[in-house]
C-alpha cells in the first residue's frame, strides 16, 4: 500500500512561497490502475515526482508497504519496485536503445527479448536497437520508447505521466493494451484521456482550488461530467 499522509510541496519564486501541493491525505488502492487527472497546473506531475523521490515534500510523509520512504532517494525508489516514465522523455546522448533497454532490464537484451518490449509499444526492435536516444527521433518514438524501457525495467508501483502525449490516435489501443497487460501492479498514470479514464480502477482529481478527491472509477467519472456540465474544470471559479 502507498500512503502519502499530510502531504504538503511548496517552492520559492522570487522570494515567495508558491504552495503546489497542499494536505495531500491519500491511500493508493494496490494492484489496481489509477488516474490522476486535474487541469493544467493542478500539481499531477509534481505528484508523481514527489512518489518517485525526484522532489522532495516539504511536509508531510510517503509510506510504502508500512515502511517510510520520505526521505529516501530515488535510486532507492526505483530499486525498490518504482518505475517511472516521464511526461517529456529524457534523452541521452550517446546511449542507444538497447543500452537503455539492457540497463532497465539488468541484462544484456538479444533481439527477441528487446523485440517484445519494443513490439509491445509498436515499434520493431530491429529499426530501433541501434537508434541513439537522441533528437533523431520523433516524439511520438522517443515517448515509446520511453515506455518499453519502463516495462524492461518491470516493478511493483508503476508511475506513467502522461503516457499518451504524442502517441496517435491509430495506436491508441495499442497504449491501452500496455496498461491492460499491467494487470496485478499498482499503476499509477497521469492522464487526461477519457480512454484511460475508462480502464482506471480508481480516479484522482486535483484542482488548485479544491481538496482532491479520490475513488472508484463509476463516482469520480461522475463528478468530472458535473464539473464539465457546469464548466467546473477551470479551478471552480464559476462554481
Ligand atoms: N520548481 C518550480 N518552481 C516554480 N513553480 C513550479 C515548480 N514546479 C512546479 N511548479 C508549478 O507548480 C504547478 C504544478 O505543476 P505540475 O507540473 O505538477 O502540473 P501538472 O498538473 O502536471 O500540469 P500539466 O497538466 O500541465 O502537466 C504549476 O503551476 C507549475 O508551474
Ligand atoms: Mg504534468
Amino acid at each position: 500500500m502507498l500512503e502519502l499522509k499530510n502531504i504538503n510541496y511548496s517552492v520559492f519564486e522570487e522570494g515567495k512561497e508558491k504552495q503546489i501541493l497542499k494536505d495531500v491525505n491519500l491511500k493508493i488502492e494496490d494492484k489496481k490502475i489509477t488516474v490522476i487527472t486535474g487541469q493544467n497546473g493542478s500539481g499531477k506531475s509534481t505528484l508523481i515526482k514527489l512518489i518517485m523521490g525526484l522532489e522532495l515534500a516539504t511536509s508531510g510523509k510517503i509510506i510504502y508497504n508500512g515502511q517510510d520512504i520520505t526521505k529516501l532517494d530515488t535510486a532507492y525508489r526505483a530499486n525498490n519496485g518504482f518505475t517511472l516514465a516521464f511526461q517529456q522523455p529524457v534523452k541521452f546522448k550517446g546511449l542507444t536503445v538497447k543500452d537503455l533497454l539492457d540497463t532497465a532490464s539488468r541484462k544484456e537484451s538479444n533481439v527477441p527479448n528487446a523485440c517484445e518490449y519494443l513490439s509491445m509499444v509498436g515499434l520493431c526492435a530491429r529499426d530501433y536497437l541501434n537508434r541513439p536516444l537522441d533528437d533523431t527521433l520523433s516524439g511520438g518514438e522517443l515517448k515509446r520508447i520511453e515506455l518499453a524501457i519502463a516495462l524492461a525495467k518491470g516493478g511493483d508501483v508503476f508511475l506513467f505521466d502522461e503516457p499518451e502525449a504524442g502517441i496517435d490516435l491509430w495506436s491508441f489501443d495499442a497504449l491501452i493494451n500496455i496498461f491492460k497487460k499491467l494487470k496485478g501492479k499498482t499503476v499509477i498514470i497521469v492522464s487526461h484521456q477519457q480512454k484511460i479514464l475508462d480502464i482506471s480502477d480508481n480516479i484522482l482529481i486535483l484542482s488548485p482550488s479544491r481538496p482532491l478527491e479520490y475513488g472508484p472509477k463509476q463516482k469520480l467519472l461522475n463528478r468530472i461530467k458535473k464539473y464539465e456540465n457546469c464548466g467546473r474544470l477551470n479551478g471552480g471559479k464559476n462554481e
